[in-house]
């Protein structure tokens, strides 16, 4: 494996006497695209302006390329970065908008307008280079805002939600043509939302983030299917979350309401006694409506030490039918959605009507960790 190209080595950042970032450690590969993602307030652009050189780290190193580049200013890094904001300059037309970078790097004219040029194509505005600003759309000015942060031919790319301001189905499309512009470029990519869906959707890699801190760093499926912490679990996705005790940490047993369950794995040093989680994504439960009702799980299970219950409301989300006709294999084909099942339930749920019949409904789900 090769060097990571750029490590973020035990970073702290302190705004008066209010830590903000916590002590980060994370190493990102060359060409990768990575987001950093968790609730407003967690610390996402605080991190993104100290790669870029906007903030200093309170502690802590940064390196790209096997260079220490904590003391360099912005200018020195070779970063582009687009801003949640779009930020074009409102007196400039797009395409010197575009050039503004290569003509403070003193590129030649005619070089400056084929370079221009090419970056108008990737961004599929070839003919809007005379357009200004107030003429785009904010899609169009967050593609032209992309282009100058990479015609530059930076070595990292850092995206500060630069979707956030456009409506959800711009958002989609552009966030795809993000994605293939930055495959076509290999460019090292560090994108920053709050939006797990994005997220999940076009990264390599996930950084979860929460007051300041790394809860987990994984690929998508990593983070959906095997949280590391209960925070990571609830922030990515719908979840249930069934309290039960460990019996035999051994065999990886553990009990819930009663009935043993035995699980792929335990997270390590839980002992016999513990009080653990589990999660149980809606898709990993699927509900046939009518009289006969069944309950698969083929899905993630994880565990870790806890002593909350949140299941004793007898309540579950799971993946219904959008139609409440046919058995439960060809409904899950038909674009099941989720719900959330109370008992009892006017939604003929009534496997969970009583305790007993739920227990043995749980008892029969498959737990895959
Ligand atoms: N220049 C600053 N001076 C003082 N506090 C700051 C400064 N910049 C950020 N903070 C504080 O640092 C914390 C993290 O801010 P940051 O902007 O990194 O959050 P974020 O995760 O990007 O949030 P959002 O999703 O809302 O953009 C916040 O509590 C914020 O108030
Ligand atoms: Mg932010």
């Amino acid at each position: 494996m090769s060097e990571p190209f750029l490590r973020i080595e035990n970073i702290t950042k302190t705004f008066k006497d209010n830590l903000v970032v916590k002590g980060v450690d994370l190493a990102f590969n060359k060409g990768e695209f990575v987001s950093l993602l968790g609730p407003s307030g967690c610390g996402k652009t605080t991190i993104l302006r100290m790669i870029a050189g906007f903030e200093r780290p309170t502690t802590g190193q940064i390196i790209v390329d096997g260079n220490d580049v904590t003391d360099l200013p912005p200018n020195r890094r070779k970063i582009g970065m687009v801003f949640q904001a779009y930020a074009l300059f409102p007196n400039m037309n797009v395409a010197d908008n575009i050039g503004f970078g290569l003509k403070i790097a003193g590129m030649p004219k005619a070089e400056r307008e084929a370079r221009v040029e090419e970056m108008l194509k990737l961004i599929s505005l070839p003919s809007l280079g005379k357009r200004f600003p107030f003429e785009l759309s904010g899609g169009q000015q967050q593609r032209v805002a992309l282009a100058r942060a990479i015609a530059p031919r930076p070595s990292m790319l850092l995206l500060d939600e630069p979707l956030s301001a456009l409506d959800a189905k711009i958002r989609v499309s552009l966030r795809q043509e993000i994605r293939q512009i930055q495959r076509e470029l290999g460019i090292t990519t560090v994108f920053v939302t709050h939006d797990q869906e994005e997220a999940l959707s076009i990264s390599d890699r996930i950084v979860v983030m929460n007051a300041g801190k790394v809860e987990q760093f994984g690929t998508p499926f990593e983070i959906y299917n095997r949280p590391a912490s209960r925070f990571a679990a609830t922030f990515v996705g719908t979840l249930n979350t069934l309290g039960a005790k460990v019996t035999d940490a051994a065999s990886r047993t553990v009990t819930i309401d009663g009935q043993s369950l035995t699980l792929d794995r335990l997270p390590a040093g839980v002992r016999n006694g513990d009080s653990v989680a589990l999660t149980l994504r809606p898709e990993a439960v699927s509900l046939a409506t009518g009289r006969r009702t069944t309950l698969h799980s083929t899905g993630a299970c994880r565990a870790w030490p806890s002593s909350v219950r949140s299941c004793g409301s007898r309540s579950i989300w799971a993946r219904t039918p959008s139609t409440s006709t046919s058995s439960t294999t060809s409904t899950v084909r038909r674009r099941p959605t989720t719900t959330r099942c109370r008992s009892p339930s006017s939604v003929a749920i009534s496997s969970f009507s009583t305790t007993e019949a739920w227990r043995r409904r749980i008892a029969s789900a498959r737990f895959v960790a």
